[in-house]
């Protein structure tokens, strides 16, 4: 989250931020808040199917994403108002981060394109679309090569290769690390982060597949049905980075077209924003598997076990990093 901060805010944090650079409590706060309402958004409610219920919030939904969405407001909007101030009292003010581009955009008659209630949804709306993929498929994927250490083994040797030692993995890598980005698409396979693909409505008698799907109907896909499907894969649970690459070594990419399983999904709908997703999420794991050697703790082994009531893991990965590279490389 630490990079989407720069990228929007061009900040690490909201608060002052720790010398030891882990998150404080206004971070933990606003990304709790954005995994509640990513949580409630889509979640299956009675009052979507009877309207005439809604009023009621007889799940108490209404109410969960009403808070949440008010602990990231609480964040976001002063930074939001105070950016649009400064470039409303400056003609010098320059595009720094994402924030400056969204409030510097102008329409054909030369005034702002998006209003200040446009630019603080949009800023959310990104922060949800980012906050979740790359963490939990990251997550799934180290504790998975951990769990086999040779398929970790491969992947450290594929940076060693490719960067060597004397600097960290850079994006301009990211082409050359086929076997990082194989793992990813087996975590992605395996470990989707949502049961099911966003909800949308057919606006048209159509056919897909010899399925006959009439207009108004919702189109919602299992997506670890999809993933771990006997019918298309082989040995389908098994965590297998191999079944991605290429005979002839041609490049591994994160998407999948054919969806036999989903990432960014495809089409008019799918996600806007597949190469800033496959950087942060490559970029995540490259970084940590060359940066570091990983192992279980002592009387803790890595447990691949998902939670009872989402795709997460049941408890959070603890493991034990030892740095592998001079220090130097670190600090630079
Ligand atoms: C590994 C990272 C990511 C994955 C796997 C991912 C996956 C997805 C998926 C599955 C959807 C739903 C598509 C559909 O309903 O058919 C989606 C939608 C979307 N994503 Fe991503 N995403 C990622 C990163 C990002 C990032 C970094 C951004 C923006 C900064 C982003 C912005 C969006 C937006 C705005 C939508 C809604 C599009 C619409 O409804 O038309 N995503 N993403």
């Amino acid at each position: 989250m630490n990079i989407i901060y720069v990228l929007y805010f061009s900040n690490r944090y909201f608060g002052e931020g720790r010398e030891d650079g882990a998150p404080g409590t206004e971070e933990i706060e606003h990304v709790g808040a954005l995994f509640t309402i990513l949580k409630y958004l889509f979640a299956f409610s009675v009052s979507d199917y009877l309207p005439c219920l809604r009023a009621l919030d007889v799940d108490g939904h209404k109410r969960m994403l009403k808070n949440a969405t008010s602990i990231v407001n609480k964040y976001h909007d002063p930074i939001i108002e105070q950016r649009i101030k400064q470039w409303n009292e400056s003609t010098e003010a320059e595009i720094e981060d994402l924030l400056d581009v969204m409030i510097s955009l102008k329409d054909a008659n030369n005034k702002p394109l998006l209003t200040m209630h446009e630019i603080k949804a949009q800023i959310t709306e990104l922060m949800l679309a980012t906050v979740d993929n790359p963490s939990n498929t990251v997550e799934w994927a180290l504790a998975e090569m951990i769990k086999q250490p040779q398929i970790l083994d491969k992947g450290t040797e594929e940076l060693d290769k490719v960067v060597g030692k004397d600097r960290l993995v850079e994006e301009s890598d990211i082409p050359k690390l086929n076997y990082i980005k194989a793992c990813l698409r087996e975590a992605f396979r395996l470990h989707p982060i949502a049961p099911f693909n966003v909800p949308h409505v057919a606006m048209r008698d159509t056919v897909v597949s010899n399925y006959f799907i009439p207009k108004g109907s919702h189109v919602i896909l299992c997506r670890e049905k999809l993933g771990r499907s006997p019918k298309v894969w082989e040995e389908p649970l098994k965590f297998k980075p191999e079944r991605h690459l290429m005979d002839d070594g041609s490049d591994v990419f994160l998407t999948e077209t054919d969806l036999r399983f989903i990432t960014f999904t495809a089409g008019k709908r799918g996600c806007p924003r597949v190469v800033l997703g496959t950087t942060l999420s490559v970029m995540l794991l490259a970084r940590l598997i060359q940066g570091f050697t990983w192992i279980a703790p002592p009387h803790r082994p890595v447990e691949l076990v998902q939670s009872e009531t989402d795709p997460f893991m049941a408890h959070p990965l603890v493991v034990v990093a030892k740095p592998r590279l001079p220090i130097e490389v670190y600090l630079d």
